[in-house]
C-alpha cells in the first residue's frame, strides 16, 4: 500500500524518514495498524515538541536559568507555627469550614508510566502497605474517605490516567468498589500522548514494528485533558471551588490537610504549594524559587550543581524549598489557564525507553536513550496572581515511590520504613506504646489524624504485635515477609 499523501507530507515536514522506511517493510496488516495509529496522533502537539528538539539546540529550560542569580527561596508558611502571618488555628478553622461545605475537590495524577519502578501494571496498584499490603490507590482514596467521613461531605475526585494506565486503573477501582468512595464522585480522564524520539537522530522510536512508541504528555497534561473531557465543569457542578492535585506515588501525603487549605484560602492565593526543607543539596526534588513576587519551580535536573550547593551565611541552603507536588488551585484560576494555550509549555525529558532493534528484539537501556516531551503542572506557578508556599514536615508527608526494591533511595523499603515511622509517631502522640521492632500501620480510611486513634486503641495500651490500626483484627505477618512478597509483584 502507498503511504497516504497527507501522512507522507506530514512526515516529510517533520523530517521523519525512518518511519517511512519502517512503513515499507510492513505487510498489509502492519501498515493498517501503523496508519490507524498515525491517524490518531495529535500532530499539532508533535510539531510543537519537535521544534524543541532540533539537533544542536540547547535544552530550552536550562538556557533560561541565568535569572536564578537574582532569585531566592520564598518565605514559606510553616505548618503549626505561630510565627506565621496567618495563625494555624485560623487556618484550621477556615480549612475545616471549606471541607464541610464540600468546596474542595481532588485530582490524583496517575498517568505516569512508572518506568523506574519496573512493576507490572499502574504504579497506583503497587502493594505498598508495610503490614496491610494496601495499594497506593487504596491508601490515597482512603485518605479522601476519611475526610468525607469527618466532614460529612464527599470529596469529588478526578483520576488522571494515560493510555498505559487507563483500563487497568478503572478496572482496579471497580474491583475494589472504589475503595469505599461514592463512584458518582469519581471522574476518570485520560491524558494525551506524544511520540518518543531517539535522543541521537531525533527520529520516532518504534515500540513494535507497526507501533510508534508514545508517552503521556507529563503531569501538566492534566490541565488541557481535564478541561477537554469536561472535568472542570464536573467539579463546578459539584460545588467545588478549590482543587488539590497530588501524585500517586507518595502514600505519606496529606493533600487535604485542613490547615494547608486554610493557609491557601486566607492568603487568597490562586495557587498554593507544599514544600519540604531539602535534606541535602543534591536531593532529587524541584526547588521553588522567587524573584520579584514571581514563583517558579526549577527541576532538580535543571538546577546547576553550583547553584544547588550554595548556602546562606546561616548555613542554610540558598534554595531549600523542595517541591512535593501537592498544589491547591483556585478553580477559577484553573479555568482561566485552561483557555491559555501557552500556559504550559513542553519540556524535553531524557529517559530510558526500551529500544526495538532491527532483528526484532527489545533492548532495555541502562541510561537515557530517548527524548520524551512533558508539560509540568507547576509551570502554572508564575502565572498565578497570588501564590503561597506551605512547608510541611517531610517525616509526615513525603516518601515517594520511584525505584525498585534494592535501590539506594525512593524504593519500596524506604517508603515502608517512612510509613512505619509515621504510624509509630502517631501512636506515641495518642499515648499508645509500641514495642520496639513491632510494625504498625495506620488504616488511612479510618484514621485521619491522631484524634481518631482513641476510637480504636485506648491511650496507655501497649502494642506487641503487627497491627493495622483502624482495622479491628491485628494482622500477624512480619514486615520482612511483606517486603519479600512485594518484590514478586
Ligand atoms: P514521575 O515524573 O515520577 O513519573 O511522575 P513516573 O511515571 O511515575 O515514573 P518514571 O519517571 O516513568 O519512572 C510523578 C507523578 O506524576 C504522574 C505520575 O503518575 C506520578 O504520580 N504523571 C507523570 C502523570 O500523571 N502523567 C505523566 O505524563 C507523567
Amino acid at each position: 500500500m502507498q503511504l497516504p499523501t497527507d501522512i507522507a507530507d506530514r512526515l516529510r515536514t517533520l523530517d521523519q524518514p525512518s518511519i517511512v522506511q519502517a512503513w515499507h517493510s510492513l505487510d498489509d496488516q502492519g501498515q493498517q495498524r501503523l496508519l490507524q495509529q498515525m491517524r490518531s496522533i495529535e500532530w499539532s502537539l508533535v510539531s510543537e515538541c519537535l521544534s524543541l528538539s532540533k539537533p544542536g539546540d540547547p535544552v530550552p529550560q536550562a538556557a533560561s536559568l541565568s535569572w536564578l542569580h537574582q532569585a531566592r527561596s520564598p518565605q514559606a508558611l510553616l505548618m503549626g507555627s505561630s510565627s506565621n502571618h496567618v495563625l494555624p488555628c485560623d487556618a484550621l478553622r477556615t480549612g475545616r469550614h471549606a471541607l464541610s461545605r464540600g468546596a474542595i475537590g481532588a485530582i490524583l495524577l496517575a498517568g505516569g508510566q512508572g518506568t523506574r519502578l519496573r512493576a507490572h501494571g499502574p504504579k497506583g496498584c503497587y502493594p505498598i502497605g508495610p503490614v496491610s499490603k494496601a495499594s497506593l490507590y487504596e491508601i490515597l482514596c482512603g485518605k479522601l474517605l476519611a475526610v468525607a467521613r469527618r466532614y460529612g461531605r464527599n470529596v469529588p475526585l478526578a483520576v488522571m490516567t494515560s493510555c498505559a494506565t487507563d483500563d487497568d486503573t478503572r478496572q482496579y477501582f471497580e474491583n475494589h468498589s472504589f475503595f469505599g468512595l461514592n463512584s458518582h464522585h469519581v471522574f476518570f480522564f485520560c491524558q494525551q500522548e506524544v511520540p518518543v524520539l531517539h535522543a541521537t537522530d531525533k527520529q520516532f522510536m518504534l515500540e513494535t514494528p507497526d507501533h510508534i512508541a508514545m508517552a503521556p504528555d507529563g503531569h501538566g497534561g492534566m490541565l488541557t485533558s481535564l478541561a477537554h473531557r469536561g472535568g472542570l465543569d464536573w467539579f463546578v457542578s459539584k460545588g467545588v471551588e478549590q482543587l488539590v492535585s497530588f501524585q500517586v506515588d507518595n502514600p505519606l501525603i496529606e493533600p487535604l490537610s485542613a490547615e494547608f487549605l486554610g493557609y491557601h484560602l486566607l492568603s487568597k492565593a490562586e495557587m498554593t504549594t507544599q514544600v519540604v526543607r531539602k535534606e541535602n543539596p543534591r536531593e532529587r526534588v524541584g526547588v521553588i524559587v522567587e524573584r520579584d513576587r514571581t514563583f517558579q519551580i526549577v527541576e532538580y535536573s535543571d538546577l546547576p550543581h553550583l547553584i544547588a550547593d550554595e548556602r546562606l551565611s546561616n548555613g542554610c541552603l540558598r534554595f531549600s524549598c523542595g517541591s512535593i507536588a501537592v498544589h491547591c488551585f483556585d478553580i477559577s484560576f484553573m479555568i482561566r489557564m485552561s483557555h491559555n494555550r501557552s500556559a504550559l509549555p513542553f519540556h524535553v525529558v531524557h529517559k530510558a525507553v526500551p529500544l526495538l532493534l532491527s532483528n526484532g528484539t527489545i533492548q532495555v537501556p541502562e541510561n537515557p536513550n530517548a527524548l520524551k516531551f512533558e508539560r509540568f503542572i507547576f509551570d502554572l506557578l508564575p502565572q498565578a496572581e497570588r501564590v503561597s508556599v506551605v512547608e510541611v514536615d517531610r517525616n509526615n508527608c513525603f516518601a515517594p515511590l520511584k525505584n525498585p526494591l534494592g535501590s539506594q533511595s525512593d524504593g519500596p523499603e524506604h517508603v515502608q520504613r517512612s510509613m512505619l515511622a509515621k504510624a509509630r509517631a502517631m501512636m506515641e502522640s495518642a499515648g499508645v506504646h509500641v514495642d520496639d521492632g513491632i510494625p504498625i500501620e495506620i488504616d488511612c480510611a479510618h484514621i485521619l489524624d491522631v484524634d481518631d486513634i482513641p476510637h480504636f486503641i485506648a491511650p496507655g495500651t501497649r502494642m506487641t504485635a503487627p497491627t493495622v490500626v483502624g482495622r479491628s483484627i491485628p494482622i500477624s505477618i512480619t514486615v520482612s515477609e511483606t517486603f519479600h512478597k512485594t518484590q514478586g509483584n
